[in-house]
Formats: structure tokens, C-alpha cells, sequence
């Protein structure tokens, strides 16, 4: 399969007229996908019941016969203003019990069963209609399902959900009320129908609870979806894509990906600079027009997993974006760094979100390829060098890494119910170990919590993943890789209870937690040797062998064999000072990756991305600054 680019297009934004020409120019850029349709059901549907196809049917025409494949959304991220007027409880409620309002998107709750028949009406709609036109070449469900905080709704309809959901899980109100502790504090019920949402309680609800609802609510985005994939696939053959946002956590994306063809996710490396990397200002401004070097790697190799091996970026910043709390431009370069790095971690293909900037509404700031007077944006020369670029270059192609790091979703949402201390994350701890791992020059492979076989693997990382099924703690006892784990592994049962024995009970392993405690930001708990724990730090007993102090004289990290827990956070240097012992018993050899430089090997080609303004030297070889290099393999 060829390495492909695209594009976001919303021919409902323009007259007719252009769209031809549009088409043509996409063609000329080198473009072979086009998206459309994800936002559209205002045009589809203007008045409840009142088809207008024939614009789409046209615009799909338009685009394939120049020869693009076209990807075609379901509109349902936009439900139109008249769907309020039809059903006024279908909207979500926040964690205040407020409604949110109409006049943006995403307006929607997931639990409501007469927009979800909504939904399955507009899909089957377009499936009907498009199923079997061959130009429509790919779909995708709905928009970012979990954007704008939209996953967790407090609604009546939830509540209902919920009760139902609970039901089925426990079968018995008493087994619900053991599971979940509900004697402390006399919160026992009577019946399922007396459970509440965990908000508007007057001090923190049961982290029982609330994870339960976490797990509630991420089922019905994984029904939601599966609802919308089941009737496309009726209808077409064509594969099915949901595009995913940079961490958006509060759903189990694998569970969601189980049915879908194809996961994507939506790159804005600069909008993810300021508020989701999680870095200090220092990094911030170094990175400003770039991004940082490893956000999108991680995801990107998040959603190769996710898709069983097929993933696309669904959406790549092509300039400024409107929303974040500031907007520069990037350097000259980056796009095309971007692209390539995609293309590096196995994506299929690379969509330029959007083709032309829109004069009007919330995202008039937001770059496209195209000014509003669709003269070329900044973008489009790189994009003309990826098309050239990509004229020779390999398939498709992701090697096995030696390297893995298994994410949970279930362990983000125990993690956010329960931190511990203030802003700690399961993603900031998995994230810091990704990065720890690019450092040292590594590719890595993202693995799903129900990995059972580590084949291939001679390093496994599973931080912080706070149930771990007995199962799993088997697996990863009879693996041949060196195991890393802790800080919180098997720290709670699947209900959120400390189980007994005290955690992490790992065969093979003797390790007791004996106390566990979150640092302030200034109490940095130092390694002997350099490095510290931050954050969060446990306290260990057991036989197994000491491998690191902390300089207080407690053990940092405990080992038996291939098996190794950490006792707190590793900062940068800290990660740095565990890992390369263990590299060496793997038989990896780590580098020392300088600045923004970082690297990955596809199985036929070795990549370097230079993501510093500065000339970076690595291995006797020098980088230009902001720069992509490529190496053929033999
Ligand atoms: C994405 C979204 C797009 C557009 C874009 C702007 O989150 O899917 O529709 O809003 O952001 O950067």
C-alpha cells in the first residue's frame, strides 16, 4: 500500500462553482484523499425530515472523477438546532448539572437513546445512498468522539444508563454495595434505581463510583460507534475510520478500534505545545514553532496499535490553529517533518486539516493550505515536497519494535478519579517513560492492556497501571523481555479497592508497597547517583535485590530476574539511570538523542528528525537544523 496524503474539505462551504477547480488543484498537490461530509447534516437535513442530498451526490462526483478517493463522514458530531427542538434532553449536562448549550458542536450526550436513533437514521441514510458509489472510498464515524471534554455526561439519560449498566455488572445491589465499599459512610443502596451520577456530591464521591461511571460512559461511546460501523458496513464495503484526538483519554480507544478498519488521530503539534504536553515553559518556547519532539510520535504509535497496524493521520496542522492560547506559525520545515514522521511510525496516510481557510465563524484564524482567497497558504509548498517526495518512496511499512509500552485506558481513569496528588496522570507517567525511551534512540510499539505475548520484545514497560489482571501479572512473569513496572501497578482490584495481599502481588516478584505518598512540586525525593522521584513515591518491602537507592536509603528500584519495580516517578535524568542498566542486560544499545533530535526505523528505512533549530550531532553524524533524514536500511 502506497504512502498517502489528503485533505479536510467542506464543499458546504462554498459555491459550486469552485469546486472543480478545487479539485483539480488537490490533484496537482498531490493529493489522493479528500474528506467531507463530517459536519454537514445543517445541509443535509436543513428541517427534520427534509432531504437535500443532490449537493453532496454532486460534490462527490466532482471530487472522484478528477480521481480522488473520497472519505465521507458521519455528520453526527453537529447535530442541526431544530434536533434540540425534537429532543430539548439530549444534550449533555457537565459535571454541574448544566446543560451544554447549541452553538458550537459536540452537543450531544452519548447515553440518549432518541439521538442515538437519530444518528442511526442519517447513517443509514448516507450508507444507502453512498455505499456502493465507487468514489466513496472510506467513511468515518462521527468527529473526535470525547473533544471539548464532550465523553462524560450527568444526564437523566446516563443516570438511567448507568442504574441499567450497573445492574448487569453486579446482578445484585448487595454485591454492587460490597464491591464498591458503600458501608463507609452509610452510602449503601436499597436498589439500583436509588444510584446517582458522582457529581454534585458534597465532598468527593467514591472513587468506586465514579471509576464505575468512567467505565459506563466509555461504553457508550464504543456502542455509539459500533452503531454508526455496523450500518456502513451493511452498506459498503470501504473501510471504516473514527479519527482521535491528541489526549483525549476518557474512553477505551482500543475497545472503540476493535471496530473500525482504520484508526487516525488529528495532529496539531503546536496546539498540543501549551496545554497537553505537560512541559515547562522553558520547553514550551524552545519548541514553539515546532512542537514538541514526542507528542506525536507517542501518538502515532498509540494508534498504530489501536488499528491493529492500519492508522492515518486524519488531520495535520498545516499553520497557526485558532484555539490554542497562542497561535504562531511554524517554522519553515515543520509540515513537512511532521508528514514524514507519520509516515515514519506507519500511517497510511497524512490529511491536511483543512484545503482552504474559512473567512467566517469559530475557526477564521485556522490555517489552511489555501488562504481564504485561495491563494496558497504557507503549507503548500511542503506539501508539494512530501508529493515529490513520496513519488519514491517505500510502501507502507512498521517492523516489530524491540521496545514496548503498554497503555490502559481503564488505569487513565482510575489515575483521574484517584491522583493522589495534583497533577498527576497515568498519561504523564506513560508519557514520561515514552519519552525516556526516544531519548535513548529507540522505536517503540504501544501495547493494549490485553497483550498476553511479548514475543519479540526484549524491554516491556507497564508504569502505573493500577489494576493488572492476574492473567496479565502471569504473562508478563513467564515474558523473556525485561519488565519494567510500578509505581501503582496492581494497586487497586478491579473495583478500586487496595486488594490484600498488598500490592503489587507480581509472581515472581517479592515486593510488598508499604506506603505510598504524592510529593509537592518542591520535595523532589533525589536517586543516589542523580535523578530524582517526583510526584509520587512508595515506600517497598521484600527480599528482592536492591538495583537503586533513593538517597534517603530507601529502595527505588527492587528487581527479581527480568522483573523490576519502581518506587515513585523518574524524572528525566531518573528514567535515564534506570534504563540503561537495563538496556544492557537486553542487549539494546541505547544512544544519547541531543536536543530535538529523535529517530525511528520502519524495518527499511532509519529516520532522524531534527526538531531544534539547531545543528544536532548524534553518532558521529551531524543534522541540520529542523531537518529529516533517511537512511535505507540493508
Ligand atoms: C479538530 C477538529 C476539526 C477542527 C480542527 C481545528 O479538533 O476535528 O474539525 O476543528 O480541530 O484545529
Amino acid at each position: 500500500m502506497k504512502r498517502t496524503l489528503g485533505t479536510c474539505y467542506y464543499p458546504e462551504h462554498w459555491n459550486p462553482e469552485i469546486w472543480e477547480s478545487d479539485a483539480a488543484r488537490m490533484v496537482e498537490a498531490g493529493l489522493t484523499w479528500v474528506r467531507i461530509g463530517e459536519f454537514a447534516w445543517s445541509r443535509l437535513e436543513p428541517t427534520p425530515g427534509a432531504l437535500q442530498f443532490e449537493w453532496l451526490d454532486q460534490a462527490i462526483d466532482v471530487l472522484g472523477r478528477v480521481g480522488l478517493r473520497v472519505l465521507l463522514g458521519t455528520p453526527t458530531a453537529t447535530p442541526p438546532r431544530w434536533m434540540i427542538d425534537k429532543h430539548p434532553d439530549m444534550l449533555a449536562l457537565d459535571v454541574e448539572g448544566r446543560p451544554r448549550g447549541f452553538g458550537s458542536r459536540r452537543h450531544y450526550c452519548f447515553s440518549h437513546m432518541g439521538y442515538r436513533e437519530e444518528c442511526a437514521r442519517i447513517v443509514t441514510l448516507l450508507a444507502e445512498r453512498y455505499g456502493a458509489n465507487p468514489y466513496v472510498a472510506a467513511w468515518q464515524t462521527d468527529n473526535e468522539f470525547g473533544c471539548h471534554d464532550t465523553t462524560i455526561s450527568y444526564s437523566d439519560a446516563a443516570r438511567a444508563g448507568f442504574q441499567r449498566w450497573c445492574q448487569a455488572r453486579y446482578g445484585t445491589i448487595e454485591a454492587l454495595n460490597a464491591a464498591w465499599g458503600n458501608v463507609f459512610w452509610s452510602m449503601e443502596y436499597n436498589s439500583f434505581d436509588q444510584i446517582g451520577l458522582p457529581n454534585l456530591t458534597v465532598t468527593e464521591p467514591n472513587p468506586a463510583h465514579s471509576l464505575a461511571f468512567r467505565r459506563y460512559t466509555s461504553d457508550q461511546v464504543v456502542e455509539f460507534n459500533r452503531l454508526q460501523v455496523d450500518i456502513l458496513k451493511y452498506h459498503s464495503p470501504a473501510p471504516v475510520a473514527h479519527n482521535y484526538m491528541g489526549r483525549i483519554t476518557d474512553f477505551d480507544h482500543f475497545k472503540v478500534g476493535d471496530d473500525l478498519e482504520i484508526a487516525s488521530w488529528d495532529s496539531y503539534p503546536m496546539g498540543f505545545l501549551e496545554d497537553r504536553v505537560g512541559a515547562d515553559p522553558a520547553h514550551q518556547r524552545t519548541y514553539a514553532r515546532q512542537g514538541d519532539p514526542d507528542f506525536q510520535a507517542f501518538h502515532h504509535d498509540l494508534y498504530r496499535s489501536v488499528g491493529k497496524g492500519r492508522w492515518w493521520v486524519m488531520e495535520q496542522q498545516p499553520g497557526p490553529v485558532n484555539w490554542a492560547p497562542y497561535n504562531p506559525a511554524p517554522l519553515p520545515g515543520m509540515v513537512r517533518l511532521w508528514s514524514a514522521e507519520a509516515f515514519a511510525h506507519g500511517a497510511e496516510a497524512v490529511c491536511y486539516f483543512r484545503w482552504r481557510q474559512a473567512p467566517m465563524a469559530q475557526e477564521q484564524m485556522h490555517a489552511g493550505l489555501l488562504r481564504p482567497d485561495g491563494e496558497d497558504a504557507q503549507a503548500m509548498r511542503e506539501v508539494h515536497q512530501m508529493r515529490d517526495e513520496l513519488a519514491d518512496a517505500p510502501d507502507v511499512q512498521s517492523a516489530q519494535a524491540k521496545v514496548a509500552l503498554i497503555f490502559d485506558y481503564d488505569a487513565d481513569a482510575a489515575w483521574a478519579v484517584q491522583p493522589h496528588g495534583a497533577g498527576l496522570s497515568y498519561f504523564g507517567l506513560v508519557f514520561d517513560a515514552y519519552k525516556a525511551l526516544r531519548k535513548l534512540g529507540f522505536s517503540i510499539d504501544i501495547l493494549r492492556p490485553d497483550t498476553r505475548s511479548f514475543k519479540g520484545y526484549e524491554l516491556v514497560l507497564a508504569p502505573g497501571q493500577m489494576h493488572m489482571p492476574e492473567d496479565q501479572k502471569q504473562a508478563l512473569a513467564a515474558a523473556s523481555a525485561q519488565v519494567v513496572l510500578g509505581p501503582r501497578t496492581a494497586a487497586r482490584d478491579q473495583d478500586m479497592s487496595i486488594p490484600v495481599p498488598l500490592p503489587p502481588a507480581m509472581p515472581g516478584l517479592d515486593v510488598t508497597v508499604d506506603r505510598v505518598e504524592s510529593l509537592r512540586p518542591d520535595m523532589p525525593e533525589p536517586l543516589a547517583g542523580g535523578g530524582a522521584f517526583v510526584g509520587y513515591r512508595e515506600i517497598l518491602q521484600g527480599a528482592a535485590d536492591v538495583i537503586l537507592y533513593c538517597s534517603d536509603g530507601a529502595p527505588a528500584v527492587l528487581s527479581s530476574g527480568h522483573l523490576h519495580y519502581l518506587a515513585g516517578w523518574p524524572d528525566a535524568e531518573g528514567w535515564d539511570k534506570i534504563l540503561r542498566p537495563l538496556c544492557d542486560v537486553a542487549g539494546l544499545t541505547p544512544l544519547e538523542m541531543p536536543g530535538g533530535l529523535r529517530r525511528r526505523d520502519t524495518g527499511a528505512e532509519r529516520y532522524w528528525f531534527n526538531y531544534s533549530t539547531e545543528l544536532q550531532v548524534c553518532d558521529g553524524r551531524e543534522f541540520a537544523p529542523i531537518s529529516v533524514t533517511r537512511d535505507v536500511l540493508t
